[in-house]
């Protein structure tokens, strides 16, 4: 069944615009030490009215050349996901909590390496101005660090992935295993948390039907 996407009249009157402003500051973003090494910012795409929103951690190696989210394999493994659902990157919108790659050179290398507290802190602005404006129903945190930041500190994957709490930006927010991790599973363990990504995507997409149908809580 295809998911309703008709223009929640609530909602901010012309989401793409201001998307598209947010975006060009973004661009030109110094706030912290990953301008200096990122190749493009990676700001996010996908549907501004969408009632679904995925928020993983920040860009790698193949996000940072082509400035796009989840493009690598990770964003391979996340479409497959969402295909199974009936669902694709035109049904939602995807982001992540930094807008940079956090990058370390090891032996000659260039490795990603976990987002430093400072730089979640200073990116925040345009993670705050992105769920601002597109006000969506649902979030779906990929990985810790993007439930650490939008659902609660210390976020425990193995106890709370799936979970329902509440959030600033969205009605309802939950995590899930960041699509990276599950790469690096093997065998019966890969299939198993493949398996979870499909399932609570199915309830995030459940969950908006049933949000849609909820009375509006507030009166503007
Ligand atoms: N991992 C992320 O968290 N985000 C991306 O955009 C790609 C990989």
């Amino acid at each position: 069944m295809e998911m309703d996407l008709t223009l929640d009249l609530w909602g901010v009157e012309n989401p793409e615009e201001e998307l598209e402003k947010v975006r060009q500051q973004a661009l030109q973003c110094t706030a912290c030490r990953l301008a200096e090494t990122r190749t493009n910012v990676v700001f996010g795409e996908g549907n501004p009215r969408a009632p679904l929103v995925f928020v993983g951690e920040g860009p790698g190696e193949h996000e940072d050349a082509t400035g796009r989210p989840f493009v690598g394999r990770a964003g391979a493994l996340l479409d497959q996901a969402l295909r199974e659902n009936g669902l694709s990157r035109k049904h939602v919108y995807i982001c992540n909590v930094i807008k940079c790659r956090a990058s370390v050179v090891e032996n000659g290398r260039v490795r990603n390496r976990p987002p430093y507290a400072d730089e979640i802190t200073a990116c925040h602005q345009w993670l705050d101005k992105q769920l601002t404006i597109i006000q969506p129903l649902v979030i779906v945190c990929l990985g810790a660090p993007a439930a650490n930041t939008l659902i609660h500190k210390n976020f425990k994957m193995t106890q709370e992935r799936g979970i329902w709490f509440p959030c600033h930006y969205a009605r309802y927010a939950m995590a899930t295993l960041h699509p990276a991790y599950i790469l690096r599973q093997e065998g019966e363990s890969y299939q198993q948390n493949y398996r979870l990504l499909v399932q609570d995507i199915a309830a995030a997409r459940q969950k908006v039907i049933e949000a849609k149908k909820e009375p509006k809580t507030t009166l503007f």
